[in-house]
């Protein structure tokens, strides 16, 4: 395999967390031993339920924040410092894109001035050459470049997020993380920003590492998805090998639940409570919830290992000659 544009290995990342002013600090472990890879030009779809930490992944993946174990290797080299000079130039090579585009733009700068802006920052083209990759930032994006001289708050929800990219992808960066980019835009345009992730991504070439709790959103601009489940990856493969044939007694759960019309599928409800990052319990993070738990699971925490067709799996019962299923309700 040719070197990853981003390794991440074993990245556990630990918050305290007060409970009421005068209670004591509590650890909540959002990650514990997370590892993963993406090639140059690849996209990798991360999901799974609120608090599973997706944007904690996402963090520690551009150096945003130290991971407490595990190293990030971006580009063959360990990440540096966060606010260091040399982190500052690497920035370049790596943008984010975050779920509110209202929010990540500002209000006071028009959106032209706004997509210039990392230019300038990165010193990259000269001045007088700026306004010309300002114009074609905003075609590559579905923009009218006369749209450049409006504030953010004149501009649709979905527009918005398209100025967001176009100043994302202004420094040419190889990697774009991108937390729920399309979760607070409207049903109707949510599938043309997630065309525009593809033609994008043809266009200029960065690797993608797409967070979402969408699984179906995932699936149309990812070559591989990664399920996660309380701070750890409990499967990761193809996206419709996954889809259509989930292995992880949770992943199933997850498929269950999207909606499909006229199929008469039915949803598994998970049991118990839902998972609690400050009180883990032993074993298998999902093993409180999981109908095929055997003890096994109350005691050894499954590894992430592949599977006879080469699908990652963190499940003592998938490795078998068939895989546990969850039956639906
Ligand atoms: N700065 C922080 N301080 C304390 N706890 C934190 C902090 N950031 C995240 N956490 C906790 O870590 C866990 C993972 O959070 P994270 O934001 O990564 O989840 P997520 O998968 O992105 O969820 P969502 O889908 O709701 O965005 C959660 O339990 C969260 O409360
Ligand atoms: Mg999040």
């Amino acid at each position: 395999m040719n070197t990853p544009l981003i390794d991440a290995k074993n990245l556990v990342r630990r918050y305290e967390m007060r409970r009421g002013i005068f209670g004591k600090p509590v650890e909540v472990r959002a990650l514990d031993g997370v590892s993963l890879h993406i090639a140059a030009g690849e996209t990798l779809g991360l999901v799974g339920e609120s608090g599973c930490g997706k944007s904690t992944t996402g963090r520690l993946v551009l150096g945003l924040e130290r991971p407490d174990q595990g190293s990030v290797i971006f580009e063959g080299a360990p990440m540096p410092e966060p606010g260091s000079a040399e982190w500052r130039s690497m920035r370049a090579r790596m943008q984010m894109v975050w779920q509110d585009p209202l929010g990540a733009l500002d209000r006071r700068l028009t959106i032209g001035e706004q997509i210039m802006e990392p230019l300038a920052i990165h010193n990259l083209g000269t001045p007088a050459e700026r306004p010309a990759r300002r114009d074609a930032l905003m075609q590559a994006v579905g923009l009218r470049p006369d749209q450049g001289s409006r504030y953010p708050h004149e501009l649709s929800g979905g527009q918005r997020q398209r100025a967001v990219l176009a100043r994302a992808i202004a420094t040419d960066p190889r990697l774009l993380v991108c937390d729920e980019p399309i979760s607070a835009l409207d049903v109707s345009i949510q599938a043309q920003v997630m065309n525009l992730f593809v033609e994008l991504q043809q266009k200029f070439g960065m690797a993608i590492l797409f967070i979402s709790h969408d699984l179906r959103a995932v699936r149309q601009v990812s070559q591989r998805v990664a399920v996660m489940y309380l701070g750890r990856i409990v499967e990761e493969g193809e996206p419709d090998a996954v889809l259509h044939d989930p292995a992880h007694p949770y992943s199933q759960a997850l498929v269950s639940a999207i909606p499909a019309p006229g199929k008469g599928k039915k949803r598994i409800v998970l049991q118990g409570d839902p998972p609690n990052p400050a009180d883990r319990p032993p074993g298998c993070p999902f093993h409180p919830r999981c109908a095929v738990a055997v003890a096994a699971c109350r005691s050894e925490v499954p590894a992430l290992k592949p599977r006879h067709d080469g699908r990652l799996v963190a499940c003592h019962l998938a490795h078998g000659d068939a895989a546990p299923l969850m039956r639906a309700a």
